[in-house]
């Protein structure tokens, strides 16, 4: 999704808002620019493609020189990524602006203003804002803002620039998440705060319609109707060094490194006198034994983690769960009732689909509890029940260590409704947490014991046009998350399916040496599982085995075995995802893709 970024002080803008960019380009782009007032006119420059890119450009052209601009980088949404679509837009000669988000009316708002003699130089719904804003201005920034924004649609957050206002940045924002940075001397606007921390840790956050104003003094805050508002400053807990790539070559083999602490840090403290405690984020054994049914609703990775919930909680808690993704579960009508529980998963929390079929599950009454890994996000904030995950900030687009600690909060909302339910004693809910409490070691042994075999194993699967990732059960939850980390960044091909459901159709595409990725590491169902590798086996294909270290597997199962520490049955989601991200990982690396910034891809899904 865009990235914005803002900068007023006294350093060179140029720089300050190039070097803000990169810290969001997980966010996925295809296209940045800056603009910036160079004595008293604003300087703008774009180019398609990376950052580096408009570096190049800004070498060859000259740098805007100034202490005051905006930035941005574009996934493009309306119209193809190009320099004329990119962002920043002028508006006429008075405004210049950058936007995240889409304009849902903006076809109307165009048609009124070309009506007025207005001309439009690109495809986007953003330079329609900037048309309009600079239709509506007439020397009161404010009070234009308030008009705009009275007249478009949609979800946005916009950095603006007034031509009469060398010094000044206005920032407003609805739905799509901005902050206002603050340092002495200064104050930065930016998309998130990985974007600023090189600068400050002091942020606040603006809220649902509130319009910033920033100048070198510092920065204030009002609503639509011009009123003075007193906002909670914030301070970062993110080091520097946690959102860099501190020594890996990507931040997403950084990540995986970095599950074992993110799990540590997640469950240890929700544990007490040995007992998962989620007390403190407003779940109580009280109001868990009055669940009757659990919706999950997500998207992609966090979705898969909804998966590995329904397993265990069918299981352990009995209490039925239905996974939802979002963008169904927002539009296909569900059956919530009061007495339901709805989780939504978020890394990010500011998934566009995820926010509004919370907001859907909240107007049909029933509870929800979002498990957020960013702090003060949407769904954060407006959820009735909030666990953070703690994995501090993934900055790769494909998501490993916000899948590990989504699914180890699973785990201990599993644990502690299977006790309020009576279905487990405290003894037995302290031995399954204890066994938790153990995992982040095992991570750590199985991402030392099988990376290089993953390396090797990836070898075999650049060239492959295809793959099948299978499994029964809790492996089959984890194959679909298997298959989801190597297509998106491998650009290879893949499906996940339960391993007993192939003959009824899939089992057709199996050819001499396609690749079949056999995720079997539950032992109640390991022979089902093994009797279906056979299967395709016998038609040719070349089978990649995940299993635990003490399976038995016969000479005619597998080309190659990966095997991961055992712990109990229902926590093998844990050590088993962890080849599965490092075979994704290799792939992508020896295809020479761009691991971190997958095509197409952005890292936090604002629009629909
Ligand atoms: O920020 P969210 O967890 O709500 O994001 C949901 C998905 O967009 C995300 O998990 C996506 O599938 C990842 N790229 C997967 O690696």
């Amino acid at each position: 999704m865009c990235g914005i970024v803002g900068y007023v002080g006294n350093r060179d803008c140029s720089e300050v808002l190039v070097s803000a960019l990169r810290k969001l380009e997980y966010r996925g782009y295809d296209s940045a620019g800056i603009a910036v007032f160079e004595s008293g006119k604003i300087n703008i420059k774009k180019a398609q493609g990376r950052l580096d890119d408009l570096e190049d450009k800004m070498k060859y052209e000259g740098k805007p020189c100034g202490n005051v601009g905006i930035g941005h980088t574009r996934w493009a949404t309306h119209g193809v990524p190009s320099e004329i679509n990119s962002h920043p837009h002028r508006g006429g000669d008075k405004v210049t602006i950058v936007h995240n988000g889409i304009i849902e009316n903006y076809k109307e708002l165009k048609e009124m203003l070309i009506k007025n003699g207005r001309t439009f130089v690109s495809e986007t719904d953003t330079e329609v804002v900037a048309q309009l804003l600079d239709f509506n201005y007439d020397g009161d920034p404010v009070g234009a803002l308030r008009k705009t924004l009275s007249q478009v649609e949609g979800s946005f957050a916009l950095g603006v620039l007034f031509a009469d206002r060398e010094g000044e940045i206005y920032a407003v924002r609805r739905e799509s998440p901005l902050i206002v940075g603050v340092a002495e001397g200064e104050s930065f606007i930016a998309s998130d705060v990985p974007a600023i921390i090189q600068y400050t840790k002091k942020y606040y956050l603006l809220e649902h319609d509130e319009i910033a104003h920033l100048t070198s003094d510092g920065v204030s805050f009002c609503d639509l109707n011009g009123k003075h508002i007193s906002k909670e400053l914030k301070v970062a807990d993110w080091s520097q060094d946690a959102a860099e790539k501190g020594g890996y070559d990507h931040y997403m083999i950084k990540e995986i490194h970095e599950q074992p602490t993110s799990v540590k840090t997640t469950v240890t403290p929700r544990i007490s006198d040995g007992m998962p405690s989620l007390d403190e984020c407003g779940i109580t054994v009280d109001y868990l034994k009055k669940v009757k049914q659990i919706h999950i609703v997500a998207c992609g990775t966090a979705m898969h983690a909804g998966m590995v919930g329904k397993y265990i909680i069918e299981k352990l808690a009995k209490v039925p769960v239905i996974v939802d993704i979002a963008s169904e579960f927002r539009y296909r009508e569900p059956l919530i009732h009061k007495d339901d529980l709805v989780i939504i998963i978020s890394q990010s929390g500011e998934t566009a689909d995820s926010l509004a079929a919370m907001r859907l599950a909240k107007s049909m009454g029933a509870k929800t509890l979002a498990i957020v890994n960013a702090k003060g996000s949407s769904i954060a904030r407006e959820a009735d029940m909030l666990i953070y995950t703690h994995a501090g900030p993934e900055i790769a687009v494909a998501s490993t260590k916000a899948y590990m600690v989504q699914i180890s909060v699973m785990y201990l909302l599993c644990f502690e409704l299977a006790f309020a339910k009576g279905y487990i004693t405290d003894g037995e809910c302290c031995r399954l947490t204890d066994a938790l409490c153990e995992i982040p070691a095992l991570i750590d042994d199985t991402i030392d014991t099988t990376n290089d075999l993953c390396h090797e194993i990836a070898e075999k699967l650049i060239d492959a046009d295809s793959l099948l990732y299978i499994g029964r059960g809790l492996d089959y939850a984890l194959s679909m998350e298997g298959s989801l980390k190597l297509k998106e960044i491998s650009y290879i091909h893949s499906e996940a399916y339960a391993a007993g459901e192939l003959k009824h159709g899939t089992i057709s595409l199996i050819t001499e040496g396609m690749p079949v990725i056999a995720v079997a590491t539950q032992t109640s169902l390991y022979d089902k599982t093994v009797s279906n590798i056979k299967e395709v086996k016998a038609r040719g294909a070349m089978v990649i085995l995940v299993c635990d270290e003490k399976a038995e597997v016969g000479a005619d199962v597998a080309d190659h075995i990966i095997r991961v520490p055992k712990t109990l049955e229902m926590l093998m989601p844990m050590t088993a995802i962890v080849p599965l991200q490092l075979l994704a990982y290799y792939t992508s690396v020896l295809r020479g893709n761009d691991v971190d910034k997958p095509r197409n891809l952005a890292k936090s899904v604002t629009v629909e």
